[in-house]
């Protein structure tokens, strides 16, 4: 498949779903079975999938996962070299809890961004464990810039489980690359950790639905879960949602189909219902 072909096909449909009558001629063609099918071959992979697998499979010759590219890291970086807008809501909610929190697990922290962004804004987080989780290649990567940088407390695993029983569970950016409900994950975990903060999550506020990102250099699946079914699925299992933000910089858009349109990412910050917030010092 041409990348080109896909890219181009893709703002053709984008820059007609915003001409007056634009939308109405494409939703009328996806009312109809030949009109869905054709819009699917035009668009490839920049569509509307059921499943994260299904995104996946679209993917299919374009060779290798965009999550594991030294520029995608290399990237994330330079982004958090310093706060990004929503790292501020992040930022306000960790120092509240930071008093009661010994360990910290990154879910998809590449190779330590946010640890390395938040080192420089919050103070106390020096005496905290902190893990990053993510795939094997961002973790050797991630081990290697913690030796050159020094950073002794930043440690890496490939584990979910090693989630179990720390202070705080971090989910920034990545919650979208997984097919499972949040909630149902660390319902297998075996201490539910006190504290979640989810951030830079692109959540849908319509039907859950998968597509691919497409970063410019890389191509990623991802789920957008509806929102208020994470907050119900984390609810259920016994969390309180403390608050919720936009996160302005961030937002996906599959061409012709605005009803999948995710105009801001989401954060979010939790407690477990039996746990309060530290009082302040
Ligand atoms: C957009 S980056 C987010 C980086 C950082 N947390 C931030 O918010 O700036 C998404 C990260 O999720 C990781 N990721 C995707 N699928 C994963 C999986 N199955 N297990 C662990 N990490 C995964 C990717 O490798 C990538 O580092």
């Amino acid at each position: 498949m041409s990348v080109g072909r896909v890219r181009l096909t893709a703002s053709l449909v984008r820059g007609m779903s915003r001409v007056p009558g634009g939308q109405s001629l494409l939703d009328a063609a996806k009312s109809n079975a030949i009109g869905r099918s054709t819009l699917s071959k035009l668009l490839v992979y920049r569509r509307p999938f059921r499943t994260l697998g299904e995104a996946e499979s679209s993917l299919a010759g374009l060779g290798g996962s965009g999550h594991e590219s030294k520029e995608y890291a290399n990237l994330h970086l330079q982004l958090n070299e310093s706060a990004r807008p929503s790292d501020y809501a992040a930022l306000y909610y960790m120092e509240k809890v930071l008093p009661a929190v010994r360990s910290v697990f990154d879910l998809g922290g590449n190779v330590g961004n946010l640890f390395y962004c938040y080192s420089k804004y919050l103070k106390g987080l020096e005496g905290v464990t902190w893990t990053v989780m993510d795939l094997p290649e961002n973790v050797r990567r991630g081990r290697e810039l913690a030796k050159e940088r020094d950073a002794s407390q930043l440690t890496f695993s490939e584990s979910w489980q090693d989630a179990s029983g720390v202070d705080l569970l971090i989910a920034c950016g990545c919650l979208h690359y997984f097919e499972k409900p949040f909630a149902q994950m660390i319902l297998e975990l075996k201490q539910k950790p006190p504290y979640v903060l989810i951030n830079r999550t692109a959540m849908s506020d319509g039907e859950p639905v998968a597509t691919v990102q497409d970063n410019g250099f890389s191509h990623t699946a991802c789920m957008l879960h509806n929102r208020e079914q994470v907050i119900a699925g984390l609810k259920e299992i016994g969390y309180v949602l403390e608050d919720q933000w936009r996160a302005p910089e961030l937002s996906l858009e599959i061409p012709g189909y605005p009803e999948h349109r995710v105009w801001s990412y989401a954060g979010m910050f939790l407690r477990r219902a039996d746990v309060s917030l530290p009082a302040r010092a």
